[in-house]
């Protein structure tokens, strides 16, 4: 049983998924069950990895790595941030070189985000 915007990731192959329908059935990739990503929320890491959200003049800015920008090189890097902002879903592809940011011109009174780094897996504020 899915659960709408749950997100699933292939440890064989690396396909991930978000629930935009949830059914009763099983996410299966490679032949395997496909693993949940719960999202992180208390870093361990050196670099920090929590979505800041920062209000802007118009909507938000979400940033990863409060002091010290998270690493945007080939081998490590943020690949999508997305906030969830009274119920609606926004989502922006980064790529290596990108600053770890994304500003939404949106608003709204309840803003969560998550964002994925290629490493480290899924974290929510
Ligand atoms: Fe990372």
């Amino acid at each position: 049983m899915t659960k709408i915007r749950e997100i699933y990731k292939c440890d064989i192959c690396g396909n991930i998924v978000e629930v935009l329908h949830a059914g009763v059935g099983e996410l299966v990739c490679c032949g395997e069950p496909m693993e949940l990503m719960k999202g992180k929320i208390e870093d361990s890491t050196t670099e920090k990895h929590v979505p800041y959200i920062e209000k802007t003049a118009n909507g938000v800015n979400v940033k990863v790595g409060q002091n010290e920008d998270h690493p945007m090189i080939d081998k490590h890097y943020i690949e999508w941030i997305q906030i969830i902002a009274d119920g609606a879903s926004y989502r922006k592809f980064l790529k290596p070189g990108d600053k770890p940011q994304a500003e939404f011109n949106i608003k709204a009174d309840n803003i969560e985000a998550r964002e994925y780094c290629n490493i480290h897996g899924l974290w929510k504020s």
